[in-house]
């Protein structure tokens, strides 16, 4: 008999695994990350066979204790990983066989496609939840200053040209939005992840008589009125990894968020803009030019973006090709998803760390939205106001604009008779248009971002974040 380590299979063989074999084929490395769920899996597996009369109630509690030590050893950083037992469902599995023999019971009726695939919706409930927490942690971070600052005004951007003002609130409100939408795809995820595969066995279920409700129970995959949720095809759950791809995508929109927050505060803290100063503690200097301050943070914020969306990528080709069911190329599912949960984690709370620490700077603020051309869309609607066709008003405004151009001076430095030279509906009240204050209390529309607008919205997100 061959002394092959891998006792779980080594039946059939005569002739051990090269060493450079069990190099390319170990997963031990990366899916060690995934004990806790495979020993919570185990343990449920463990009280449903002795549910249905597989194993005895001794034998059941002689597995579950084993594999409260080993867990207890593995959080202690104690445990011994081998290589040789390629993943982590056969490390367990072996150090609590040559702990407890009863061991050598678990795997009645269980696989490693189904083992594994369990192990994965567990991790996924609990990364989806994750990510939640730290989109909220940042979340609230941007709530903050949003509040701090509500009454100053910034020149909102299309195509980065100077638009209209806005209240800087309203931008980073704009912020919560996408990042809301986030936390609610994580949700989704979790709730997909929230099947139990356990009872496919390899491929074709098992021939023994297995409770795969109860098992669902007791991992907790039940629907929102503790009823069990079981994969309905043996195949397709040893197969499936849609999971994994929709955990990455999720990860991925959000980076794209991340990255698009992140190039805004590029953009403000630039002595172009100035709006923002960057706290120190996210900034980094130069190796040579003393009086650089880099916003590296959030430069990295932007490049992360590319690997999450680099994950996402690894995972569509790599399950597209395969033939169902289960295939060893799956065992490469792991490291993308792990990385886009470490990364998008990560992310989060650097964006709340320079959201604490962010310096508005209100007097660059207030030069940048003092420029009156903003206004040049209200003064539009303003010849609307006095009955003008939009269109006719839109063209009379760009003359307007351009006249003030031609003679150097701000939109607002005109006179009435220059104005009403363009258009014969400017009355004595045009000027009035260039208040900024009423020009704001104007967008009093849901969505808009009049100053009563802002504050329910800031009521709203408080009420939102605060669990
Ligand atoms: N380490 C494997 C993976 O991650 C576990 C499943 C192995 N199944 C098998 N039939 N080799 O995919």
């Amino acid at each position: 008999m061959a002394k092959n380590p891998q006792a779980t299979w080594g039946g059939r063989f005569s002739a051990e695994p090269s060493a450079l074999m069990l190099q390319f084929s170990e997963s031990v490395s990366f899916d060690r990350r995934l004990a806790v769920f495979d020993i919570q899996g185990s343990r449920a597996h463990a009280a449903m066979l002795a549910h249905v009369g597989l194993i005895s109630p001794a034998e059941r509690d002689a597995i579950q204790a084993g594999l409260d030590q080993l867990q207890r050893e593995i959080a202690a950083g104690g445990f011994k990983w081998d290589t040789a037992l390629e993943d982590v469902h056969m490390n367990i599995e072996q150090a609590l066989t040559k702990r407890v023999p009863a061991a050598a019971k678990l795997h009645t009726a269980r696989s490693r496609n189904d083992q594994v695939a369990v192990d994965m919706r567990l991790f996924f409930k609990q990364a989806c939840a994750e990510a939640q927490a730290k989109i909220r942690g940042a979340a609230r971070a941007i709530l903050a200053t949003a509040g701090a600052k509500a009454d100053v005004l910034i020149p909102g951007y299309t195509h980065l040209q100077r638009a209209q003002p806005v209240p800087l609130a309203h931008h980073l409100l704009a912020w919560l939005e996408m990042l809301e939408r986030d936390d609610g795809r994580f949700a989704v995820v979790a709730d997909h992840a929230n099947w139990c595969p356990l009872g496919s066995g390899a491929i074709a279920g098992t021939t023994l008589p297995i409770d795969r409700e109860f098992t669902a129970r007791v991992l907790g995959f039940v629907d929102a009125r503790g009823r069990a949720r079981v994969t309905q095809n043996s195949m397709d759950a040893v197969a499936d990894r849609d999971v994994f791809i929709e955990f990455a995508a999720a990860c991925a929109i959000a980076g794209v968020h991340l990255s698009r927050i992140a190039e805004d505060l590029v953009l403000w803290s630039s002595a172009e803009f100035g709006f923002v100063s960057l706290p120190d503690a996210f900034s980094t200097g130069s190796s040579l030019m003393p009086q650089k301050k880099n916003p590296d943070s959030c430069e990295l914020l932007r490049g992360k973006s590319a690997r999450l969306q680099g994950n996402l990528h690894t995972l569509l080709t790599l399950v597209k090709g395969l033939p169902l069911t289960y295939n060893r190329d799956l065992q490469e599912d792991k490291p993308p998803v792990f990385d886009s949960l470490d990364q998008v984690a990560l992310c989060f709370e650097v964006l709340a760390g320079v959201m604490a620490g962010l310096e508005v700077k209100a007097e660059r603020c207030a030069a940048a939205v003092a420029d009156p051309a903003l206004l040049a869309t209200d003064l539009a609607d303003y010849l609307v106001g006095k009955g003008v066709p939009f269109r006719e008003a839109h063209h009379a405004v760009g003359a307007v604009v351009r006249l003030a151009e031609a003679k150097s001076v701000g939109l607002d430095a005109l006179t009435l008779g220059q104005v009403q030279s363009v258009h014969a509906a400017f009355a004595a009240d045009w000027a009035k248009v260039f208040d900024l204050r009423r020009a704001m209390a104007a967008r009093s529309g849901v969505g808009m971002p009049g100053p009563a607008q802002v504050r329910r919205q800031l009521a709203r997100w408080r009420k939102v974040l605060t669990d």
